[in-house]
């Protein structure tokens, strides 16, 4: 492996923080866009050119290609007068080439092991296109699936989203294997400490050399998950209690995990955007965690601020953001046009501007880029091999969710040569990708469920028609059927917010008219969220959800529907009844006056007069096509002491875990605590720890989780300082969030 950076590396910065001009200092700070298809406003090529030659920029996004990257970089490189490299950035959200499930879905494989998977194709394909850094991972918890950017999410729980961010991280960086991290780790102490070799330690000993490391980036940095209605961009209006225990801990384990960068988010909190958050991005991220890395705003996020009626002008909000800790521009020019006046005015520190441009070096230096800025064009990789195929098809196949079988429905039969009639929009369908799936999705065709049943059953009559009555005659005329129905792509992520979160265009009347014809079927959804499904979903036997798997969702789904892979996804969200029960989530705290699932019709509890309590499927839920049974926990001690949890120690409970069925299978086992007295109401359940295990028909085990101060406690409001409290503690353990053994154990 190449050199990492070093003191040799720290010289040279400061010798060209000596050499700069202001100009060329702020230039450091300026990222341009290529073509400027990711945000409003057109694409800045032109003046990239110009800006590259005159040493008045340090980042370009959306320019990819090894031949692409190299031709402005040379510009850079060898006609600006220090010659200081480009970084490029680009959205490898979930993949480059190959592209993985959406993120949404990967959480619900609930195993960590899969972003691993992406982000490490990712980084390898990535940068040998010419790119360094990717924006991601996301990490923003959310509680509504009306905001499209929750498939880009990992959900509703903290800490599942940490480990996942956790995970990608190291993935994209490439520490995954130097630091022994198998994303196994469920320690919640070990993922958000920043103090124990976190950031300022991985910055500087874990470097970015290689082919194959993107730096990563941990956004939208904060609270953009909770913005009101789920309207995209919208509000977000957060007490510090759930800022600190619901919305931050991902971002601490992605610093903690060494992440290069952090990206602040649309929204503002309590009234101040975060791009001029001072107390959220220099006090929590830089002061408090010890972020060395660099922050980048978002698109145009340092000109929204005078759209929010924050700052008054350019030069106000190139003020502002500068001040809360913001270090580059994305696409906008504020800080570029303005700084050098604002310096001169003394309305930026010359501290602040020198710290800011030397977390650019420093990131340029851990990348390499100072010794070799250009990309291999001989090494570069044109598309997905056989190896990143199949490592998307098996990710794709761990993510799906099994929401019900009603009479053993799936897995499909296909020996016997049956017929199958396939229909529903989503059959023959390549737009299987899921939302930010880069330029794979142009070049590479997802295969589709159609094409991949047929090729994993040659001997099945599979008969096919997206809709109308030739579907319906179609499933009239075969043995058993199955409806691929779901979402466009284009229907989540960024900007695609919906109100009406059913099934569009028909397709549960569709479902429907199946139903009708007496035949059984199984249906599969493919989306980028949890849909509302209670119009249809008591008529369909057997529901597989199987989001947006990528480009290998088609074989991955056969894989499932045949049985040769036993699905194990759980849902990484709540499924809600209906838009009006939102916002739903499992970790809620309880009323004064709880509903009471043994009766429905008890008056004076919360809940709605004409909706049951609760959701469709709870948080964690997803079946198998064998049986499990996780049997009540048990612990060595029932008592443990808080002094004692405060010096490292751990308290260990077992729980026996049996697969009760006639195949075998993955089960998630899931952990929970609740404080049932504190001096802050706790949510009634929190997930503490989860493993997911695979066992043989018939077999059993025992999963040892291991819970420390972090598991225990909760973050005080205005420190983030760890709190724990004396009392009872129930520890509950089930294959989801609703059907749970536990045990109390006492804290003293
Ligand atoms: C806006 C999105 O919010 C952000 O996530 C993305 O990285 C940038 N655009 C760049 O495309």
């Amino acid at each position: 492996m190449a050199q990492h950076p070093t003191d040799r590396h720290s010289a040279l910065i400061e010798d060209l923080l000596a050499q700069m001009t202001p100009a060329e200092k702020f230039g450091q700070l300026q990222q341009l866009a290529w073509n400027g298809d990711t945000g409003p406003g057109g694409g800045q090529n032109h003046l990239a050119e110009a800006a590259a030659r005159e040493g008045r920029l340090g980042s370009v996004l959306n320019l990819v290609g090894a031949a692409h990257t190299n031709a402005l970089q040379k510009l850079a490189v060898e006609e600006s007068r220090l010659g200081i490299p480009l970084l490029f950035g680009f959205d490898v959200i979930h993949g480059y080439w190959t592209t993985f499930p959406v993120p949404l879905a990967q959480a619900a494989s609930f195993d960590p092991q899969v972003a691993v998977a992406d982000a490490r194709t990712s980084a390898r394909e990535a940068r040998s296109n010419g790119l360094h850094w990717t924006f991601a991972p996301m990490m923003d918890v959310t509680r509504e699936p009306r905001w499209g950017r929750i498939a880009e999410s990992c959900g509703e729980d903290t800490y599942l989203t940490a480990r996942f961010a956790a995970a990608k991280t190291h993935g994209y960086q490439g520490t995954a294997a130097e630091q022994g991290y198998d994303g196994a780790s469920g320690d919640l102490g070990d993922l958000l400490r920043a103090d124990a070799g976190g950031a300022p330690d991985a910055a500087l000993g874990a470097d970015l050399y290689g082919g194959d490391r993107l730096a990563a980036c941990a956004k939208h940095f904060a609270g953009y998950g909770a913005v009101e209605g789920g309207r995209d961009y919208n509000t977000v209006d957060l007490s510090a209690r759930r800022l600190r225990n619901v919305y931050l801990p991902p971002f601490a384990a992605a610093v903690r995990a060494g992440a290069a960068t952090a990206m602040a988010a649309f929204n503002t909190v309590n009234g101040v955007p975060s791009h001029a958050n001072r107390p959220l991005l220099q006090g929590v991220l830089k002061d408090e965690w010890g972020f060395d890395g660099v922050v980048v705003s978002d698109w145009g996020g340092v000109d929204e601020l005078i759209v929010h009626g924050f700052a008054a002008d350019g030069a106000d909000a190139a003020r502002l953001a500068l001040g809360a800790g913001l270090d580059m521009e994305m696409a906008g020019t504020h800080v570029g046009d303005h700084g050098p006046a604002l310096l001169a005015a003394g309305l930026v520190g010359q501290g602040r501007l020198d710290d800011a441009v030397r977390r650019v070096l420093r990131l340029k230096a851990r990348l390499g880029l100072f010794d070799d800025p250009y990309t291999d064009e001989a090494a570069e990789i044109a598309g997905p091999t056989a190896e990143s195929r199949a490592a998307a098809r098996r990710a794709a196949a761990r993510c799906a969710v099994l929401l019900k079988n009603d009479g053993g429905v799936l897995p499909l039969d296909r020996s016997g040569g049956g017929s199958l009639a396939v229909v529903g929009p989503y059959a023959d369908s390549a737009d299987l990708h899921g939302t930010w799936s880069g330029p794979g999705e142009r070049r590479f065709p997802a295969v589709s469920v159609l094409a991949a049943l047929r090729a994993a059953a040659p001997e099945l009559r599979i008969e096919h028609a997206a809709g109308g009555a030739a579907a319906v005659e179609a499933v009239r005329a075969a043995d058993m059927a199955l409806v691929v129905v779901g979402e466009q792509s284009a229907l989540s992520g960024e900007a695609s917010s919906r109100a009406d979160i059913t099934l569009p265009g028909g397709q549960e009347e569709l479902i429907a008219q199946v139903a009708a014809t007496g035949r059984p079927f199984a249906v599969a959804v493919v989306a980028g969220r949890p849909l509302v499904t209670e119009r249809w979903i008591e008529r369909a036997p057997a529901v597989l959800l199987a989001w947006h798997g990528g480009l290998e969702a088609g074989p991955a789904l056969a894989d499932v529907l045949f049985g040769d892979v036993n699905p194990g996804g759980k849902l990484p969200v709540t499924l809600p009844r209906s838009v009006g029960q939102l916002p739903l989530y499992y970790n809620h705290e309880n009323t004064g006056r709880p509903a009471d699932p043994a009766d429905p019709a008890k008056p004076y509890v919360t809940g709605y007069l004409d909706q049951p309590y609760g959701p469709r499927f709870p948080f964690g839920h997803g079946l198998s096509y064998t049986s499990f049974e996780v049997s009540a926990p048990r612990t060595a001690a029932g008592s443990v002491a808080v002094a004692d949890l405060l010096a490292g120690a751990r308290v260990e409970v077992a729980v026996p875990v049996a697969n009760t069925g006639a195949r075998d299978g993955d089960e998630v086992v899931q952990l929970y605590l609740h404080d049932p007295v504190a001096s802050v109401v706790r949510p009634v359940h929190e997930l503490r720890g989860f493993r997911r295990v695979a066992l043989g028909a018939g077999e059993r085990t025992e999963v040892v989780f291991s819970l420390g101060a972090a598991e225990f406690g909760f973050l005080a409001d205005d420190t983030g300082a760890l709190v724990l409290e004396p009392g009872r503690i129930d520890v509950h353990v089930g294959g989801d969030s609703q059907r749970t053994r536990h045990l109390a154990l006492t804290l003293v």
